[in-house]
């Protein structure tokens, strides 16, 4: 039986059926939601409920299965598009609709944009943070993207190379990807190939491969504590030949052995030269992180002390050397020692050191930022709490903030605010192209 959508406005027709989860339901999509899914509301077992959609446009009516449930609200599987939108477009990628990566290539550019957009804006708008200009965003095109996690799998015939299905451990078997780098999307045949020498029938493995100035560096994560015998090795030596590849390592994140190295995979930042570790944070495309540099820099004005927090391999603040006095901070080691040691080597070590911390359980407190003209903050996912709360209280004059996640940095940029800093500048780049999730790069003056 048809009923209204109470909460979203007027009836539609055809919309939903009262539904359990597995059932199939028949919904109109009211909106796009912050996650890229279309929003509806059903009654499921007489509760009204908001049912998420993937590969939908608002208006569209479609044919969906509930999966399970988040909260108070429904995970569903598209099955069918039963009326298309006006301005549903065809999709760039061929997986398009199964491969998780990516969420709205369907919608034309313009409408993909605004939605984002006004995304950052609905998740600022929740902690009643308000900048005083925001930049227009930042676009990334195709064929950018220099750093990829790839699912391996040696199945019983075969072997697989892709992303993850949505919503599933599932891997869709890459035959094409528009986001990617060529350069990257042509080291999947190859990956395939090299699966069968390297992992028993049935393991899986992780191939973080990142773009680097001397070309691509793997590092292979095995699921199970793989050892590598000598074939294996072999293996291993004539892909890397074979594809040109820099450097292969294999492991975890945190011991890989380098087992190639055809070259030192290198990063050129001001003037140091930054040898990553093997599966590095970089950001996603040379662009952007050309963008977020230049943001750094701008904002930065004449602050001649500066302190990098969760720095990484320094890709925001080693081009400020050697003119400013600059401390870096980060949690992992291997990227510390990587910064080190191109400090050492570029004889900077007198203006610039980096330090191994814990910002999560350990942030620098503001007694000790008060020593610094400016301060760059660029956390992982879930932000910077504590770190933040030690900023609010510091009286650095220049904070410039760089985020992957409106909604931590909202929280974040509200702890700020709250401490009297006033967020001057926010600058959305679209460096995750087709995905719902956006970078922000910010400045805090107080
Ligand atoms: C988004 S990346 C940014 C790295 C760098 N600023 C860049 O632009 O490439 C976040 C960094 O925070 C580091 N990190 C994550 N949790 C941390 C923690 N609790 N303490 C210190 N660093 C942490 C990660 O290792 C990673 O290098």
């Amino acid at each position: 039986m048809a009923r209204r959508n109470r909460s979203l406005g007027r009836p539609r027709p055809g919309s939903s059926v009262p539904a359990a989860p597995s059932q199939t339901i028949t919904v109109t999509v009211d909106t796009i939601g912050g996650g890229g899914t279309g929003r509806a509301a059903v009654d499921v077992d007489g509760a009204r409920r908001i049912v998420d959609i993937p590969y939908v446009l608002a208006g569209e009516t479609v044919a969906a299965r509930l999966i399970r449930p988040r909260g108070d609200r429904f995970d569903a599987e598209l099955l069918q598009v039963l009326t298309p939108g006006a301005d549903r477009q065809e999709p760039a990628c061929p997986h398009f609709g199964s491969c998780g990566g990516c969420a709205l290539q369907h919608w034309p550019d313009s409408a993909y944009a605004a939605w984002k957009a006004q995304a950052v804006t609905t998740a600022l708008g929740y902690r009643d943070v308000v900048p005083q200009q925001t930049v227009p965003m930042m676009r990334t095109a195709p064929g950018l993207r220099r750093r990829a996690d790839f699912t391996l799998k040696r199945t019983a015939d075969g072997a697989v190379v892709g992303f993850a299905r949505r919503a599933s451990h599932a891997i869709v078997d890459l035959q094409a990807c528009p986001v990617l780098m060529p350069a990257l999307a042509e080291l999947v045949p190859p990956l395939r190939a090299l699966i069968p020498e390297v992992l028993p029938r049935g393991a899986d493995a992780e191939a973080v491969v990142n773009w680097t100035d001397t070309g691509a560096d793997i590092l292979l994560i095995p699921a199970d504590r793989l050892p590598l015998d000598l074939d294996s090795r072999v293996a291993l030596a004539a892909f890397a030949e074979a594809t040109d590849v820099a450097r292969v390592s294999w492991g975890g994140r945190r011991m890989a052995e380098p087992v190639v190295i055809r070259r030192a995979p290198r990063l050129r930042l001001g003037p140091v030269d930054v040898e990553p570790p093997p599966g590095a944070f970089l950001q996603a495309s040379v662009p952007s992180e050309a963008a977020l540099q230049a943001c750094v820099r701008a904002w930065l004005g004449s602050a001649r002390r500066v302190v990098d927090l969760y720095a990484g391999v320094g890709t925001l603040s080693l081009g400020l050397l050697p003119q400013r006095r600059l401390t870096l901070v980060e949690g992992d080691k291997a990227a510390v020692a990587a910064v080190d040691a191109a400090l050492r080597k570029a004889g900077l070590v007198g203006v610039a050191q980096a330090h191994v911390r814990d910002l999560a359980r350990d942030p620098v407190p503001a007694e000790e930022l008060n020593a610094y003209d400016a301060a760059v903050f660029d956390p992982p996912r879930a932000g910077a709490a504590a770190q933040s709360a030690e900023l609010a209280r510091s009286h650095v004059p220049v904070i410039v903030a760089v985020s992957c996640d409106p909604v931590s940095f909202a929280r974040d940029a509200r702890t700020l605010i709250d401490g009297g800093y006033r967020l001057e500048q926010l600058l959305p780049i679209d460096q995750f192209l087709w995905s719902p999730h956006v970078e922000l790069a910010a400045l805090f003056r107080r």
